[in-house]
């Protein structure tokens, strides 16, 4: 078993925690020393491997719902490399890399200028990206890159078109885990050569992210493919055949309850489309940026982990406050995100404002939220029998960290405004 969620590193992952050439003719005590550290420190990172449980070990790619953290929500397109490193610093201090949170993505911003002879260079906020690649995994990270389809990114930068071998060898030789494609510009290429034709956007657009698939695979080092396409051409149906580990099922998500709840709770239908390796993605979490107050940035997180959503925390994970941090770092809400069977929830009930979603759970259990989308406290009904549930049932509130009285039948539980109730209950 390993832990909760962290993965092993290994040399094929592109994670050396310990040098394969060990002693050589500059032998020295000093370096026999330092090897002796990183060997142990090897031993600690497995030693945590293998004492946390949650979701079994898998050689697989996006096995669970990828985690980790993305520039983009907190520091837009001026993102720098010591931002990144920073993030990936927090992410160990914290504990969140124990918890999962894995992947340091960087997105949009990092891009400079094409060499002369096609080779994509950072720009001058990213110095040297294969020491940046070094330095996340020398702690037990991964990092993640960010590109398009299109001539160009979302923010105006160099875009992968025409240039997809290249980058795909440019980043692999980085050592880069992850890489987020964004349809951008392209979508000016589809409005223009699909002449509002569905089926031929569609086509289009499965070409262009098979197409960095398949470049990303000559490279020969595993890479979480997300392809990034605004949930356009109902990306859910079609996104695992471009082997894409992940893929947007949306638009873009902001720091606020209105836009979290709208994505949110839009993605009731979506859970046949998703499972070990090939996730809907419904972007990433805002706990922590200041707009979502604590039930609001509860909700997030309820949801998400009931859509076995990937989570990758937005904000700026040096600077958190206590509350946020603790509402990532939930593990028991961890283990429902990051069940290894892989079932997305669905919406169950839905009264006006009021919802409840289910997520069914290896082992049997099920995991059951109450969302308050109204301004002020409610009463909410939980109906065993929509579950399917007629005998007595144990309930564990994973918010309040707390066994609650089993019951049977109905049985209602007040939820703050904007806020949630989340149970898994056992049979
Ligand atoms: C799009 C994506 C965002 C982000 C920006 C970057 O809007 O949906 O998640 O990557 O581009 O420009």
């Amino acid at each position: 078993m390993k832990s909760l969620l962290f993965q092993l590193p290994s040399a094929q992952n592109g994670i050396e925690m310990v040098p394969t050439k060990t002693f050589d003719v500059t032998f020295t005590a000093v370096a026999f020393t330092a090897n002796l550290l990183k060997t142990l420190s090897a031993l600690a990172v497995l030693l945590l491997f293998f004492s946390l449980t949650c979701v079994p070990a898998s050689a697989q790619l996006a096995a669970t719902p990828p985690m980790g953290w993305n520039s983009w929500n907190h520091f837009g397109a001026n993102v720098s490399d010591s931002d990144v490193r920073a993030a990936a610093d927090a992410l160990v201090a914290t504990g969140l890399r124990d918890s999962g949170y894995i992947y340091v993505n960087v997105d949009d911003g990092w891009q400079g200028k094409r060499t002369e002879s096609g080779e994509l260079m950072p720009n001058e906020r990213f110095p040297d990206m294969k020491s940046l690649a070094d330095y996340v995994h020398a702690r037990g990270l991964k990092l993640g890159l960010y590109s398009s389809p299109g001539p160009l990114s979302c923010a105006g930068n160099e875009g992968s078109m025409g240039h997809e071998d290249i980058d795909a060898r440019t980043f692999a030789q980085w050592g880069v885990d992850y890489l987020k494609y964004d349809i951008c510009s392209y979508r000016k290429i589809l409005e223009r050569d699909a002449h509002r034709n569905p089926e031929i956007a569609q086509r289009m657009m499965f070409a262009v992210f098979e197409r960095m698939h398949l470049a990303l695979q000559a490279t020969g080092r595993p890479i979480v493919y997300s392809v990034s396409q605004h949930g356009l051409s109902l990306g859910w149906a079609w996104a695992s055949q471009v082997g894409a580990n992940l893929w947007r099922t949306g638009d873009d998500i902001h720091d606020n309850y209105i836009s979290v709840t709208e994505i949110g709770f839009a993605q009731g239908g979506l859970s046949k489309f998703a499972g070990p390796s090939h996730w809907n993605d419904p972007d990433m979490l805002e706990i922590g940026n200041g707009g979502l107050t604590s039930d609001e940035g509860r909700t997030q997180m309820s949801l998400w982990s009931l859509l076995a959503a990937p989570l990758l925390a937005g904000n700026d994970v040096s600077k958190m406050d206590s509350d946020s941090l603790a509402i990532l770092n939930n593990r028991e809400v961890l283990c429902i995100d990051q069940d290894p069977a892989g079932h997305q929830g669905d919406r169950l009930w839905t009264e006006g404002p009021l919802e409840i979603w289910a997520r069914y759970l290896t082992g049997g259990a099920i995991a059951v939220g109450l969302f308050n989308r109204n301004q002020g406290y409610i009463d909410m009904p939980l109906d065993l029998r929509l579950l399917g549930l007629t005998s007595v049932v144990k309930v564990r509130d994973v918010w309040k960290h707390k066994d609650l009285p089993p019951f049977q039948g109905s049985k209602t539980f007040l939820v703050a405004p904007h806020g949630v109730v989340l149970l898994v209950l056992h049979r």
